[in-house]
């Protein structure tokens, strides 16, 4: 049986959305340290959801403790951009 047009068509897009997945860069923010300041959260995530654990970042990140550098985005939602190391 011969490859219809149709068949290459679909070959092609397959290869194109692989390589599409293989080049996607990584995903660079930071994530949340698994270490003495942080492992309570990683419990907490767990036990309770990230909304929970959210609210007491900012016991520490802010201006006086541990500032966020200048061009920080929005410090709403800290979870959902900065992942934890493990789940
Ligand atoms: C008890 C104080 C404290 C609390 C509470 C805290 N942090 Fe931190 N955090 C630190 C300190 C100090 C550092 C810098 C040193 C380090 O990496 O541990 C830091 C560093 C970080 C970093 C940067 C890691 C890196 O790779 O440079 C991220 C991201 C972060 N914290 C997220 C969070 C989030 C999200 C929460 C809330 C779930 C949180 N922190 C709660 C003290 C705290
Ligand atoms: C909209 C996405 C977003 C939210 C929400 C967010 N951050 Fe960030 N944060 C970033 C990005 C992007 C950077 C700069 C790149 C990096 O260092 O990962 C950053 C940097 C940081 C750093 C410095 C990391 C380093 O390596 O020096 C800390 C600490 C931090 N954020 C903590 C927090 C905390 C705590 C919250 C919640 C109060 C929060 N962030 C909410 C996106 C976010």
């Amino acid at each position: 049986m011969q490859l219809k047009k149709r068949d290459i068509f679909l070959l092609a897009l397959a290869a194109f959305i692989l390589i599409f997945l293989w080049n996607a860069p990584p995903e660079t923010t930071s994530h949340v340290p698994y270490d003495e300041t942080h492992r309570r959260f990683y419990d907490m995530v767990a036990a309770e959801g990230k909304k929970e654990a959210e609210k007491f970042c900012q016991e520490c990140h802010n201006d006086e403790q541990v500032p966020f550098p200048d061009d920080h985005p929005t410090k709403a939602r800290c979870l959902f951009c900065h992942k934890l190391d493990r789940n």
